[in-house]
């Protein structure tokens, strides 16, 4: 059995008055079907660690530098995000690639340094528009796995979350299909046994991309998906509780 999550990614978004709010809101729910956990912009991770104590509800961060520590302005270290509480920290997110040009040896290695330290790396997978129209999208999500594989082995991808996230369906509102989905992440745990049969049955593999409470249901339907990363629908206490309550079917 697997464990299923559902994790917000807030982005650049939140305050203190608003991070409060939402956060609260989710600490009022009894229980949820999903393990769940908060991606939560640097600034705001203490604010965080303190209302979710003791509570289940895990913190993570959106980014690392791979670096121990040292002349690296406006970076953050491993040390200084575990010392802070978070557990688990998202790598290659789509924005991050696109936007920041991190590549797969640098998520590779970011990934590597979470490992070591006894966090849990998100590793982010996807393919552009391009890349699926062209045929490439099984090619490139592969790939991606490879450069991640190759650095950690199968014993560091085991301590792994995959998020196989479509980059056209990125808070763009076009949600990949169920069909789509289960397809892509068919071909990552194909992969991953190749590497290791134990390995692919335990690793969780989430989708994300404009999930929302009412195509979580058929989403999180489909064997091989196990939970959503979630942007947008995050912000909204009632969409995200909505989210972190449909269950995974496996
Ligand atoms: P979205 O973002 O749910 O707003 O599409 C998902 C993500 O970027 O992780």
């Amino acid at each position: 059995m697997r464990k299923s999550w559902v994790i917000g990614n807030w982005k650049m978004n939140g305050s203190l008055v608003e991070n409060e709010r939402l956060v609260r809101d989710l600490l009022n729910q009894a229980s949820f079907s999903n393990c769940v956990a908060l991606c939560v912009p640097f600034p705001y991770l203490s604010q965080v660690a303190n209302l979710v104590n003791g509570s289940g509800l895990i913190l993570a961060a959106q980014n690392v530098n791979s670096h121990s520590s040292g002349a690296y302005t406006g970076e953050v270290s491993v040390s200084m995000l575990k010392e802070m509480g978070v557990e688990m920290v998202l790598v290659g997110h789509s924005e991050r690639r696109q936007m920041f040009g991190e590549s797969d040896l640098s998520v590779a290695e970011k990934a590597g340094a979470l490992v070591e330290s006894g966090l849990t790396p998100i590793v982010c997978l996807g393919e552009t528009l391009d890349e699926r129209e062209s045929g490439l999208a099984k090619q490139v999500v592969l790939s991606q796995l490879a450069a991640v594989s190759a650095h950690l082995g199968a014993a560091g991808l085991a301590k792994c979350i995959l998020a196989y996230e479509p980059v056209w369906a990125i808070g763009t509102g076009r949600v990949a299909t169920a069909p789509q989905v289960q397809e892509v992440h068919a071909w990552l745990r194909r992969a991953l046994a190749e590497i290791d049969e134990v390995l692919a049955q335990k690793i969780s593999i989430l989708y994300g991309g404009s999930v929302k409470p009412v195509n979580a249901m058929e989403l999180f339907g489909c064997v091989d998906v196990d939970g959503g990363l979630i942007g947008g629908a995050a912000l909204n206490s009632a969409d995200f509780v909505a989210i972190c309550q449909t269950p995974c079917k496996q």
